[in-house]
């Protein structure tokens, strides 16, 4: 677990937008306002960067986050948009629309922002604030709402304070959200349009047809390793891939030295190398549950127990 850190509340002016972009850059992550909740942005290219946005976050687990981008021509570069999609995009961005779309192969975002999915969720937001930092930062940011994790999502500077105070570094103030909803989610992954998340912008109903999602009771589908995995492994059988973390060494390691921000960061793409590894099996070392290491549990345990 991270020590306490003083959180600033920066009114959203200029400077504070270098201040929140120098950050960002950093690897850190900040609060700012978009027009529908106040988001906790981090560099989506970056791994660690998106490891510290769920450091931020109590108890959290690891959902694909939904990657924010100054344009369409900015998202075209991450994700393939079909016909609808591109119908929608120029209907709605900038504004509170997320496209879920084929990623990609060579799309430089981290596999912790898909939780190492084939898709992507895409949004160019409207707020000024948001569009400002995404010109200043030049990179895609990923972002979920700033909150911790259960609560509800905050549309006020204060709230954010509130929740993530002592957690994250700067949040850029610029008064409340004016939707106070979280963006409409479309998914355009081929076949019909499917409705993941209401929102406010309203898709035409007939072709968002929320009936078709695969998972019932869960909107968003999850990577999980076509091999049977094992969990808490010390050494691994003659037929697993090994997946290591600290002194428990593997084909590849989580992280040598015992990072959870490490360890977070490499985890689907790991998951990804042991899917394709010629052992038919895969087993991991046991990951400690503190901090981080509750998110990478649970998203292990999930991986586990779906065989
Ligand atoms: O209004 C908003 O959308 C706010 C502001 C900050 O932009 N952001 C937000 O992000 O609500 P977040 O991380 O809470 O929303 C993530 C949700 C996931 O739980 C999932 O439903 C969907 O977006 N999502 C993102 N990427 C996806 C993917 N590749 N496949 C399926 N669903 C995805
Ligand atoms: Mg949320």
């Amino acid at each position: 677990m991270a020590p306490p850190v003083p959180t600033r509340v920066l009114k959203a002016d200029e400077a504070a937008i270098a201040e929140a972009a120098r950050l960002v850059l950093d690897g850190q992550p900040v609060a700012v306002p978009t027009e529908t909740v106040y988001g906790l942005a981090a560099d989506a290219t970056s791994g660690e960067a998106v490891a510290h946005i769920y450091e931020a976050k109590v108890r959290p687990s690891f959902n694909p986050l939904i990657v924010h981008v100054s344009s369409l021509a900015q998202g075209l570069e991450l994700g393939d948009f079909d016909e609808q999609a591109l119908i929608l995009a120029q209907e709605h961005w900038p504004g509170p629309l997320t496209l879920v779309v084929p990623l990609k192969p060579h799309a430089p975002i981290a596999s912790l922002v898909t939780a190492g999915l084939p898709s992507i969720g895409i949004r160019v937001p409207a707020h000024p604030v948001m569009q400002a930092l995404l010109l200043a930062v030049g990179r895609p940011l990923a972002a979920p709402s700033a909150n911790a994790s259960g609560s509800i999502s905050p549309t006020r500077a204060e709230h954010v304070l509130a929740s993530l105070g002592g957690r994250i570094a700067l949040i850029l103030d610029a008064g409340p959200c004016e939707r106070g909803l979280e963006s409409t989610i479309v998914a355009a992954t081929g076949g019909p349009l499917r409705l993941l998340r209401p929102g406010p912008i309203a898709v035409d109903a007939a072709a968002a047809n929320a009936e078709k999602i695969e998972a019932p009771g869960q909107l968003a589908s999850h990577y999980a390793p076509a091999k049977p995995l094992r969990i808490n492994a010390q050494n691994a059988g003659e037929d697993e891939y090994m997946i290591g973390f600290g002194l428990v060494a593997g084909d590849s390691s989580l992280s040598e030295t015992g990072d959870l921000q490490q360890a977070a960061a490499r985890l689907f793409d790991l998951l990804h190398a042991a899917d394709a590894s010629a052992k038919p099996r895969i087993a991991v070392a046991p990951v400690p549950r503190s901090g981080l290491g509750a998110a990478i549990n649970d998203r292990l345990l999930r991986a586990s127990a779906t065989l």
